[in-house]
């Protein structure tokens, strides 16, 4: 028999049909996000539950569930962000958890990129000016930005995406500059001809560009926050890209609106998809609706990634993408 699978959410059409090739797939083609009732439902329903970012399978969602009483054995999460899973919970019901790493860093660094650019040079304002009819035409003081050429781009968290936005920086002529919790190889380092900062206040005086790319959950919540914003340049910009817990919203609103830095882009947000209203009224923020995977060819690779996963589980395989506490 077929292993029993849910995918929560629409997926791209090509990974839709392998799945039903290869097991008892239930597909969400309205695309309407699950209730936390109907994951916790899923649990005795599913061997396998394919989650998304817009999934809280938070400690609720598996609470008071005794191990013998879940069908899934394997979730198997579409993005390499897992913070909103409860690993803790997962491990206690003996359950699997896997992610799409690699596959998705090249597209993620690029929207980085993108939005530095665009904070810097004031794109989105330039397209509003434009759209509503009020440009006047070309002049020496229209609309200046910043100069992102040889300017000092900080990286927190260098890991996969962290290092392909280092690359792409370089591209930039940038000073790189990278804040990680652990040491990183000097030989690494010099690859991307980045220097390791010992602090998180060292990387935010220093850089024009502080660039989010560590792991969102509990132990990166409101890791930027007043005091380090107080750090930043007044000149500076802060581009998040990672998870949108990772930085206070209020205290980045209140730099943003007293130009305590000249600006911000940001793609991922404190509760997708109600974002705190303040940042619309701004013009110093950049604002895109968690793009940072969204490529043809990325998204389909996550998908055959998440298949690969499970595939290898369900033939008694270490699947691998292993994240969950049971590894
Ligand atoms: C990821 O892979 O973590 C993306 O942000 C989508 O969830």
């Amino acid at each position: 028999m077929k292993p029993s699978v849910l995918v929560t959410r629409k997926w791209p059409t090509s990974v839709e049909k392998k799945l039903a090739e290869l097991f008892d797939v239930t597909l969400n083609s309205v695309d309407e996000p699950l209730s936390q009732a109907q994951m916790r439902n899923a649990l005795f329903d599913h061997d396998a539950i394919l989650t998304t970012v817009t999934d809280k399978l938070d400690a609720s969602v598996f609470d008071g569930i005794k191990p013998s009483e879940v069908k899934t054995r394997i979730i198997g999460n579409y993005g390499v962000g897992f913070s909103h899973i409860d690993l803790a919970s997962a491990k206690r019901l003996g359950i699997v958890v896997t992610n799409t790493p690699d596959v998705l860093s090249e597209c993620t660094a690029d929207i980085a990129v993108m939005l530095m650019l665009m904070a810097a040079r004031r794109a989105g304002e330039g397209e509003r000016e434009l759209r509503n009819g009020e440009w006047t035409g070309w002049r020496p003081t229209h609309m200046i930005g910043h100069k992102v050429s040889q300017k000092t781009f900080g990286i927190v968290g260098f890991g996969r995406i962290g290092k392909a936005a280092a690359q792409r920086a370089r591209g930039f002529d940038m000073d790189i500059k990278v804040y990680n919790r652990s040491r990183i190889a000097q030989a690494v380092l010099d690859e991307y001809g980045a220097t390791q900062l010992d602090s998180l206040d060292d990387l935010f005086s220093q850089s024009d560009f502080v660039s989010l790319h560590c792991p969102g959950g509990a132990e990166n919540t409101h890791l930027v926050n007043q005091r380090l914003l107080g750090l930043m340049k007044s000149s500076g910009f802060l581009i998040n890209t990672a998870r949108g817990e990772v930085v206070d919203d209020e205290a980045l609103i209140s730099v943003l609106k007293n130009n305590q830095i000249a600006g911000a882009g940001l793609d991922v947000f404190n509760n997708e998809p109600l974002i705190n209203k303040a940042y619309l009224a701004l013009d110093n923020v950049v604002l895109l609706p968690h793009l940072g995977s969204a490529t043809e060819t990325t998204r389909d690779s996550m998908g055959y990634r998440v298949i690969d996963n499970i595939s290898a589980f369900f033939r008694e395989l270490p699947p691998p993408d292993l994240v969950s506490l049971t590894k």
